[in-house]
C-alpha cells in the first residue's frame, strides 16, 4: 500500500514538498492544513487535495497519515511535530527544527517516545553534486581537505543565520564529517552586539515574512572547527540587493578548489573545479565545470532540479518503506541548530563554544532575562 503524506502551513516551501510526495512513486498526499482559507484552498486546489484543514490537531485525529511535512514558520514546528508525535505519524520538519534547543530537545524525545521518525529538511547534502564533491573530498581529488566558505544571501545576519546559517551548518557538518565547536563574533551597525540589541527577527529584518524568533546582529564572521583539523567559515552581511546567487560552498583543498553555485539565471546549481589551493586576481586559474549525468537526477521516472525538497522528502519516505531512521534524523537534527545557538554563546563569552551545548536554552532569551 502507498504511504499517506499530509502537510502542515501551506506558504511557499509546501509547493516544494507537495510537488515531491506527488512525484514519488506509492505516496500519496492526501492532506493540507493552513489556517489562511486562501493558502489552504489555493495548494489544495493546485494538487487535487480533497481533505483540508484549518486546525491540525483535527487532521492529525481524522487523518490516517504515515508522515506529514511541518511547513509552518519556526515557532510552530515544535507544537505541530509534538502533536502529530502523540497521533503516531512520522515527522519531516522544515528548518530550522525550532528557534531554541529546549524546545527541539522536546521534539525529538516526544517522537522517540511515540516510535515515529523526525527528521529535518536540509536538502542540499542529498543532492547529486553534494554528494559528487563529497566523494571527491573523500577520493582525495582536491588534495588534502582545508576549509569550506559560505556567503549569506544579503538579508540581516540575525535573521540570516536562522534562515540560511542552518543549511551552511548541516552542510559543513556533512562535508566536515562533525563539527566540533564554534567561534563567532556578531556586530550591529558596528558595533559588537550586546544584549539591548536582541530583537524579534521581524524587527531586525522588516523585508522577510518569516519569524525566527529572538535574535541580533546584522553582520557576522563564523569559525566552525571539524574533525581533522578542517575548518568552515561563513561570513553573513547586510547589502542590497540580495543575491541567492553567492549561496554555495567554496572547498578549498591543498591540490584544488570545488565551488557549487546556483547559475545566476536558472537557479540550478553548478559545480565547478580549479586545479589550483589559491585564486588571484592577477593569475585567474581556469575553472571546468564538472557536469553529471542526467540520469543521476532522475527520481522515479522524472527529471529533478538540484536544491529541491525532493532529495530530503525522498530519504525521509525511503526511511519509512525501508524500515531505517533518517539520515538527518534524531540527534543528527539538532546540530544544525546547535550551531546557532553556538554563535551567539560564542560571541557573549568571547570563548569556542564546543557541541554539544550544555546549556540549552534560548542563548539570547537567556541574556535578557538576566
Ligand atoms: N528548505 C528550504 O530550502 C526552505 C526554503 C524556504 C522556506 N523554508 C522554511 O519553511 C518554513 C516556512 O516558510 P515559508 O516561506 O513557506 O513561509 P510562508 O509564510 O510562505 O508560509 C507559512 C504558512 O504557514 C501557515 N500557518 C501559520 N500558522 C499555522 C497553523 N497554526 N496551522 C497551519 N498553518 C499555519 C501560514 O498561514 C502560511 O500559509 C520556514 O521555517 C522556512 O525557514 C525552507
Amino acid at each position: 500500500m502507498g504511504l499517506r503524506a499530509g502537510i502542515v502551513g501551506c506558504g511557499g516551501i509546501s509547493r516544494s514538498h507537495a510537488t515531491a510526495y506527488a512525484g514519488l512513486k506509492d505516496v500519496e498526499l492526501v492532506a493540507l492544513c493552513d489556517i489562511q482559507p486562501a493558502a489552504l484552498n489555493a495548494r489544495a486546489d493546485e494538487y487535487a487535495v480533497s481533505n483540508r484543514y484549518t486546525d491540525f490537531l483535527e487532521m492529525f485525529e481524522k487523518e490516517t497519515l504515515d508522515v506529514v511535512s511541518v511547513c509552518t514558520h519556526a515557532p510552530l514546528h515544535g507544537p505541530v511535530t509534538i502533536a502529530a508525535a502523540d497521533a503516531g505519524i512520522n515527522v519531516l520538519s522544515e528548518k530550522p527544527l525550532s528557534t531554541d534547543l529546549e524546545n527541539a530537545d522536546q521534539m525529538v524525545m516526544a517522537c522517540k517516545q511515540a516510535g515515529v521518525r523526525l527528521a529535518v529538511s536540509h536538502q542540499y547534502r542529498f543532492t547529486p553534486l553534494f554528494r559528487h564533491a563529497k566523494e571527491w573530498i573523500e577520493s582525495g581529488r582536491i588534495g588534502e581537505f582545508r576549509s569550506i566558505r559560505e556567503v549569506g544571501k544579503g538579508r540581516e545576519a540575525g535573521f540570516e543565520l536562522m534562515e540560511m546559517g542552518v543549511h551552511y551548518f548541516d552542510e559543513m557538518d556533512f562535508f566536515m564529517d562533525g563539527i566540533e565547536w564554534v567561534h563567532a563574533q556578531v556586530t550591529y551597525k558596528g558595533h559588537s552586539v550586546g544584549v539591548e540589541d536582541i530583537m524579534h527577527s521581524s524587527e531586525l529584518c522588516k523585508t522577510d515574512r518569516r519569524d525566527n524568533g529572538m535574535v541580533a546582529g546584522d553582520t557576522m564572521l563564523i569559525h566552525l572547527g571539524g574533525k581533522r583539523g578542517t575548518s568552515g567559515l561563513v561570513e553573513l552581511y547586510r547589502r542590497e540587493p540580495l543575491q541567492g546567487w553567492m549561496m554555495g560552498p567554496h572547498i578549498l583543498g591543498s591540490e584544488g578548489q570545488l565551488m557549487i553555485k546556483p547559475n545566476a539565471n536558472t537557479g540550478i546549481d553548478e559545480m565547478w573545479y580549479c586545479p589550483f589551493d589559491v585564486s588571484f586576481a592577477a593569475h585567474t586559474p581556469q575553472w571546468e565545470r564538472i557536469l553529471l549525468p542526467e540520469e543521476i537526477f532522475v527520481i522515479d521516472g522524472q527529471q529533478w532540479e538540484d536544491r529541491h525538497s525532493i532529495w530530503s522528502v525522498r530519504d525521509m519516505v525511503n526511511a519509512i518503506r525501508e524500515n531505517r531512521g533518517p539520515e538527518l534524523g534524531g540527534l543528527k537534527a539538532l546540530t544544525s541548530l546547535e550551531c546557532v545557538s553556538a554563535v551567539y554563546e560564542s560571541h557573549f563569552t568571547e570563548a569556542r563554544a564546543y557541541l554539544p551545548l550544555e546549556d540549552r536554552r534560548h542563548p539570547l532569551i537567556k541574556r535578557l532575562a538576566e
